[in-house]
């Protein structure tokens, strides 16, 4: 069911219970004004014949009383009065026809009683007549108003249905010309295909909640497009940075297959093929960290100590260090906890470790420093190679962004992929050059509470 149908649906219902309600209460009071009227002025004639009654004994005095009573035409066009003691009729003038309510004289309490074919309305009256009980029916025909009470209760009944449609075909006519801009909002929808993020859905000069909702789905439309933009780029820088060291690969494995060679050259091929490979997987690797993080909403999360996995990136690049002969210090305080994904952050430090001994000289310096201040873990890299060129220092986040050219060898993924891992840790990290040359970039971390 349509959401046209239910609002129209809900609008006949809120409108019939109105109606039925209104019609209900006008019945009411017109009945109540009608009936009023004529049985107040009923029982006060009743009551103004019975107390001249009472005075009299039964004879012509009294016939003349009541005879004149009955031939009174301004409350009906027909009237009959009747006055009974225990079981005799006193006087009985008027029509006869009018079918008396069934009232015996002893159970006879004053009040209004309708007749027994309903055409008349009796006023009944018990009072003393020759010491005894006695008891003045005093009669009109009330055939009009029952007419007009009924022919207003057909009116209402035929006019409810016919004001009721009325309504509910306004209310669906209403209904559709509302919800019309959300079918034309999704038949712009519909026409935007995934290949082509850049349409949008287009508003007016009115500030409607439709105007609002349309904004708002632009907006939604903006940040997939970017989203789905990055992506394609990131797939498409993928596999052009891929490319290049393949090609080398396989033009090396090429010419080397090209003929026959001394056992000599075949180990210097591998080798340069190996250490292509090497590097291949390890931008594989990256790449599929950098798309875990894009997906993953949820990291692996524990308490780690900081100062212990500083110390140990520096024993794991020991090796490296030594070959480089470079002077590798770490300076971290004990016990400050950070909460998160160990295998991630290690990667973060190791990161930044393997880009100082890459770019810095032989017998150069390196610094890893880790202070702590009340709610942040502050860990400083510094060393003192040749910097980063100013014009590339906003860059160096960036996806395969290599500073100053290919010639080095590196993806240049680590510091995006460390700028993401931070990101998801709710952390963050700067670079900077040193004034007394080299670089230093600074990671900072929430201690875990
Ligand atoms: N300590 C540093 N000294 C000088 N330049 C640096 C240093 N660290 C990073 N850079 C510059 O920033 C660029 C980006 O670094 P990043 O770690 O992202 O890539 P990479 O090291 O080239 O490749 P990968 O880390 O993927 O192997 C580097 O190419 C380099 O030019
Ligand atoms: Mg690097």
């Amino acid at each position: 069911m349509t959401i046209r149908l239910w609002l129209t649906f809900y609008w006949a219902a809120i409108i019939a219970a109105i109606l039925t309600v209104a019609g209900f209460s006008i019945l009411l009071l017109f009945e109540r004004q009608q009936w009023g009227a004529l049985d107040s002025a009923l029982m006060e004639e009743a009551d103004t014949a019975s107390a001249t009654l009472s005075r009299l004994s039964s004879g012509p005095a009294v016939d003349a009383i009541v005879r004149r009573l009955s031939q009174e035409r301004d409350l009906g066009p027909r009237r009959r009065v009747r006055i009974v003691t225990g079981g005799q009729v006193i006087a009985d003038f008027g029509d006869p026809n009018s079918q008396l309510p069934r009232v015996s004289v002893d159970q006879a309490v004053a009040g209004i009683r309708d007749g027994r074919s309903g055409a008349f309305r009796f006023a009944i009256l018990p009072f003393r007549f020759e010491g005894a009980r006695a008891m003045l029916e005093d009669g009109v025909d009330v055939s009009a108003i029952r007419q007009s009470i009924a022919r207003l209760r057909t009116s209402v009944l035929l006019l409810l249905p016919l004001i009721l449609l009325g309504a509910a075909s306004g209310g669906y006519f209403i209904a559709g010309h509302a919800l019309f801009p959300i079918t034309a909002l999704a038949d712009d929808l519909a026409r935007i295909e995934p290949r082509d993020l850049r349409r949008r859905v287009s508003y007016g000069d009115i500030n409607d909640e439709v105007a609002r909702l349309r904004r708002a789905i632009n907006a939604l439309l903006d940040r997939v497009e970017r989203a789905t933009n990055a992506e394609r780029r990131f797939a498409a820088d993928a596999a052009h940075e891929l490319r290049t060291p393949l090609t080398v690969l396989r033009s090396g494995l090429e010419v080397t297959l090209a003929r026959k060679r001394a056992s000599a050259e075949y180990v210097e091929a591998l080798c340069a093929a190996s250490s292509t490979v090497i590097a291949l997987c390890e931008m594989a690797d990256q790449l599929l960290t950098l798309a875990r993080l894009d997906q993953e909403t949820s990291l692996s999360r524990e308490h780690i100590d900081l100062g212990a996995l500083l110390r140990e990136v520096a024993d794991a690049v020991e090796p490296l260090v030594q070959s480089k002969a470079l002077a590798l210090t770490v300076k971290a305080q004990d016990k400050v906890i950070v909460y998160g994904d160990p295998i991630l952050l290690k990667r973060v430090v190791i990161n930044l470790v393997d880009n100082a001994i890459k770019f810095t000289a032989k017998h150069d310096r390196i610094e890893v420093e880790m202070t702590a201040e009340a709610q942040l873990a502050i860990v400083r890299v510094a060393d003192s190679g040749p910097g980063i060129p100013p014009r590339d220092l906003p860059f160096i986040f960036d996806r395969f962004f290599r500073a100053g050219g290919h010639e080095r060898p590196g993806g240049g993924l680590g510091l995006s992929l460390c700028r993401e891992i931070l990101q998801a840790h709710r952390g963050e990290i700067t670079a900077a050059n040193c004034a007394a040359g080299g670089c230093e970039f600074v990671v900072t971390l929430p201690r875990a509470s």
